[in-house]
C-alpha cells in the first residue's frame, strides 16, 4: 500500500516546501504562516506577534502530555517554571488551560492572560498579507529552487 506523506511543521516558504519535497513528501501542511494572513480570524495583536517573533521566540511545554508550542510570555514562563520544578500532570495542565487561554490570546489579543500558539516557523514570517499572496510567493520560490536544482 502506498501512503502519501504530508510534511508539517516549520514550513513557511518555498524553501521549506522544496526541502520537504526533496525528502520525499507528497505535500506540505502550513499552519503558522496562514495564521498571519489578512483572512485569518486571529486578533491583529496575535498576527503582529507572529511577525515580530524570531527563531527563539517560542517555547515547548507539556512535552510528556500534549506538546504545545507557544510564544514566550509571562504566562508561558510560569507554566515552564512549574513544569521544570515540579513536573506536569494532565490534571494540572487542564487547570492551567481551563480559562480559555487560546481564545484569550489568539482571538482576543490578551497578552497577560492568553496564550499565543505558533510554530518556530514564526521566525520566517515577516508580514501580514492575503493568503493568496502566501501561496503565490511559496510557489514562486519553490519553482525558482526547483529550476536551480535541476541544473546542477
Ligand atoms: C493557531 C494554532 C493552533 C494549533 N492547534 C493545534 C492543535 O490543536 N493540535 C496540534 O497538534 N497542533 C496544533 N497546532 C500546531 C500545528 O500542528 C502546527 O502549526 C503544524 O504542524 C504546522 O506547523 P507550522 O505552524 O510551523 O506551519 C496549532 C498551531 C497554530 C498556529
Amino acid at each position: 500500500m502506498k501512503i502519501p506523506v504530508i510534511a508539517a511543521g516549520g514550513i513557511a516558504d518555498g524553501r521549506g516546501m522544496a526541502a520537504a519535497f526533496a525528502l520525499g513528501a507528497a505535500g506540505v501542511q502550513v499552519g503558522t504562516r496562514f495564521a498571519a494572513t489578512v483572512e485569518s480570524s486571529g486578533h491583529e495583536f496575535y498576527k503582529q506577534k507572529i511577525v515580530e517573533a524570531n527563531d527563539g521566540a517560542t517555547v515547548l511545554t507539556y512535552r510528556n502530555i500534549v506538546p504545545l508550542r507557544a510564544m514566550k510570555s509571562p504566562f508561558m514562563a510560569q507554566v515552564q517554571k512549574e513544569e521544570n520544578e515540579k513536573g506536569m500532570t494532565r490534571e494540572r495542565m487542564m487547570e492551567l488551560h481551563a480559562r480559555g487561554r487560546e481564545r484569550k490570546g489568539i482571538f482576543e489579543g490578551n497578552w497577560e492572560e492568553g496564550e499565543l500558539e505558533m510554530g518556530q516557523s514564526s521566525g520566517l514570517v515577516r508580514d501580514i498579507v492575503p493568503a493568496g499572496e502566501v501561496v503565490r510567493r511559496m510557489m514562486e520560490e519553490f519553482e525558482e529552487i526547483r529550476n536551480r536544482i535541476t541544473k546542477i
